[in-house]
């Protein structure tokens, strides 16, 4: 299956200083804690919660609301032949990430993340031309996506790096599978205007949502991928990595901040 997906960057880069204290939401783990696995569960739960109102210090935006200027989709083959356009989207629902669970990889540092988001709503203004569930759709106008009791597994690729006398993360890439409980939508102004073809496709596409939600999974799987990966390269490359796991080794192997005891 062949996909594009643009989606603009929602981060800049940063031209702001690196922590170099341990802010206040982050709560400090050690690997070597049997009870690890829970301390960063909460952990990670404070991170998610200092994310909602966003980290204007290091120019990381609120992740609740979350603002996409634009994602383009282009979608050649399946059941999703599409190409469409969202503007000035909007996510909330973010902010109400529950941490299901939270590992880190002893050796590699790769972390693995399990949360559950209990409502999740997309709008924006979209502009498609294609076939959903073989349905030929044509039309622009506002929509709204509203998937509930989303759980998320997260594995992400990391590697170490020093900078200042910090080790860091670089985290170099996300893998996401998702699962839903039930997707309501909407697309105004379907078909140009055409009311009744409108109320009924919007219906078709609500009463099947299961395979409207299955045929969308790349494009949701590869949306959340972005938009995580560049979350959390911008804490990370920000957050000196002792500062959540406090024996963590320091990528550099003669380093002289090697203070075992
Ligand atoms: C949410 O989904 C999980 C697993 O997918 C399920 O166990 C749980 O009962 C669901 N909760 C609600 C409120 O629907
Ligand atoms: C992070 O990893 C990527 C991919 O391996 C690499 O291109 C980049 O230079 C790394 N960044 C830092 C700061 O080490």
């Amino acid at each position: 299956m062949k996909i594009i997906i643009l989606l603009v960057s929602v981060l800049y880069s940063s031209t702001a200083e690196h922590y170099k204290t341990k802010p206040s939401f982050v709560k400090t783990c050690s690997l070597s804690d049997p009870d690890f696995d829970d301390c960063s569960q909460e952990a990670v739960q404070s991170l998610f919660n200092a994310l909602g109102p966003g980290l204007p210090e290091i120019d990381l935006p609120s992740l609740d609301p979350l603002k996409i200027p634009k994602i383009r989709i282009l979608q050649g083959e399946g059941p999703v032949n599409v190409n469409a356009a969202l503007d000035d989207v909007i996510v909330t629902g973010f902010g109400k990430t529950i941490v299901l669970l939270s590992q880190v990889d002893s050796k590699t540092y790769d972390f693995y993340t399990k949360v559950r988001v209990p409502k999740i709503r997309i709008q924006g203004t979209y502009d498609l031309k294609g076939k959903i569930l073989l349905i030929p759709l044509v039309g622009r106008g506002k929509c709204w996506f509203e998937p509930s009791n989303m759980t998320i597994d997260i594995v992400s690729d990391v590697k170490l790096y020093d900078k200042g006398g910090f080790t860091f993360f670089n985290v170099t890439q996300v893998h996401v599978k998702y699962n839903i409980g039930l997707l309501k939508l909407y697309m105004h102004n379907l078909f140009d205007g055409i009311s009744s073809l409108e109320e009924s496709t919007n219906a078709y596409l609500n009463a099947n949502w299961r395979p409207v939600s299955e045929s969308l999974r790349p494009i949701l799987t590869k949306t959340i991928e972005d938009i995580l990966l560049g979350f959390m390269q911008q804490i990370f490359h920000n957050l000196p990595a002792k500062f959540m796991i406090e024996d963590i080794k320091s990528n550099n192997l003669f380093s002289k901040k090697d203070e075992k005891e």
